[in-house]
């Protein structure tokens, strides 16, 4: 049998993606290894979002490289994709600064994988077909499923019309398109047939999914997920990521009309000045974002937030990243991802003339961080001593152990005596480490079993 190695960077979509690559290519013969030494075929699932992204897979395409020319010496063949949205965004330049490469394919192409490898040196799909990618792909098998574990990503929605202006997605990943609801509904069903427990939607603008109903309308989230929620088995629904100007009425009360919906939202909010949130693009202010806030928290008063933040945006004076500081102080988020701006040739930004120096923008990183992080360490400490149902997922730290997740996505370590993985079990959160809680199971019949 083939072996097929699969590297796949930035955001949960090329995740999910990697996956349906795997799936097409097992149906051509490939077994997946995660030694990249064995692999007669090498797929790197790229992201082009900030500029070290882009350059980690040069370097990394080097080192392919190497292994390339060794398998060669030793008289076997080794053929290279480029996929994701690096693929996407350089186009034919990647045959050219890498040679290496025998096949470029954008995200909207994986279907063509195949024949692409099979037309051989120089094949590129960088298209954006009407229909939708996943169709084209074989269904998902309940043995494959099973061996991806109880909780499971599900593309809804790709692409983005928003335009931020700092931002490469647009033009990677096309514009907005939803899926319909009854292919999300099956697939959501063939994961739980076989197992999985735990379903985030994703999507590129999660919250912006209009896809089309069996009625023929065209559904919001929300109401997906209250079909979703109809789903036998599938105990957890997730959904990210959200933009603050797609969070409605429907979608919040969901939150706290479904108990299968987590309570938990990633709600990027990029800045706190509204001059800078102008300037992005990101079509609304901070207290705008607060009011969004304060309504989620009405519908559902424990919910833990997350955010995305991009300090030193063109522009960014001293005083407007002091309204970042107290945006943070204000909502208390129970965790982030923040980036310093890197600058995207092709986007708006790009183009302003007032770029921040770089170590201003490291100074308001750490101070930003800092905080931040004090905040997600509150937040934690702040579920010592509750009873939470723990999703269980895997092996734990230590031989016996099993790890899991709270409703609140944070990891947490118990004795698995006694349970498996797929459980949801009632967990006394004892103690707060830096990256997971500790916990015991609460003695008694487990929440919901996986059997
Ligand atoms: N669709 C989501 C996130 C897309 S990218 C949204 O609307 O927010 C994930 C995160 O990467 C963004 O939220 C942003 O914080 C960061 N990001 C995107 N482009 C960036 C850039 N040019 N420089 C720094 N961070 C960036
Ligand atoms: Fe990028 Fe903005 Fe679209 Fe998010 S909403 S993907 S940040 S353009
Ligand atoms: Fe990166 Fe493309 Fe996702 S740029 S963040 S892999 S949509």
């Amino acid at each position: 049998m083939k072996k097929v190695f699969i590297k796949s960077y930035g955001c949960q979509m090329n995740a999910y993606d990697a996956e349906r690559m795997a799936d097409v290519l097992a149906r051509e013969g490939y077994a997946e290894t995660g030694a990249v030494e064995e692999a007669d075929l090498v797929v790197l699932n790229t992201c082009h979002i900030r500029e070290k992204a882009a350059e980690k897979v040069y370097s990394e395409l080097g080192r392919v490289r190497v292994l390339k020319e060794e398998r060669k010496a030793a008289g076997r063949d080794t053929q290279v994709v480029l996929a994701g949205c690096v693929a996407q965004a350089e186009g034919r330049e990647i045959f050219r600064r890498a040679p290496v490469v025998d096949v470029v394919v954008g995200p909207q192409s994986y279907q063509n994988l195949p024949a692409l490898l099979r037309q051989g040196r120089g094949a590129m799909d960088t298209e954006f077909p009407a229909d939708d990618k996943f169709d084209a792909l074989p269904a998902l098998e309940p043995a494959r499923i099973r061996g991806r574990g109880v909780t499971a990503f599900l593309t809804v929605q790709e692409g983005c019309d928003k335009f931020c202006t700092f931002c490469v997605v647009p033009y990677t990943r096309g514009a907005e398109v939803s899926r319909p609801v009854a292919r999300i509904l099956d697939e959501a069903r063939r994961l739980t047939d076989s197992g999985v427990r735990e379903v985030t939607l994703i999507g590129q603008n999660v919250n912006a999914y209009h896809g089309e109903g069996p009625d023929g309308a065209p559904w919001t989230l929300g109401r997906l997920l209250h079909a979703l929620a109809e789903v036998p088995g599938l105990h957890r629904l997730r959904y990210t990521t959200s933009h603050p100007r797609d969070m409605d009425d429907a979608l919040i009360a969901a939150h706290r009309d479904l108990p299968q919906l987590m309570p938990y939202l990633h709600l990027p909010v990029q800045a706190g000045s509204d001059r800078v949130l102008a300037a992005m693009n990101r079509k609304h202010t901070a207290d705008e974002y607060r009011r969004i806030i304060d309504r989620v928290r009405a519908a559902r008063p424990d919910i833990a937030l997350t955010s995305d933040f991009i300090v030193g945006f063109p522009g960014e004076t001293d005083a407007e990243f002091e309204d970042t500081m107290r945006l943070i102080e204000d909502v208390r988020f129970a965790g982030a991802f923040s980036f310093k701006y890197s600058s995207r040739p092709g986007t708006p930004a790009a183009e302003i003339e007032a770029q921040v120096p770089e170590s201003v923008k490291t100074e308001r990183l750490a101070r930003l961080q800092e905080r931040l992080e004090a905040h997600r360490q509150a937040f934690n400490h702040g579920t010592v001593g509750r009873t939470l149902d723990v999703l269980l997922e895997k092996a734990g730290r230590h031989p016996g152990q099993l790890a899991g997740k709270t409703p609140y996505l944070q990891m947490v370590q118990i004795d698995g005596a006694g349970l498996s993985v797929g459980d949801v079990v009632p967990v006394r959160i004892t103690a707060a480490g830096s990256n997971s809680l500790f916990g015991e199971a609460v003695a008694g019949v487990p929440a919901a079993s996986a059997a």
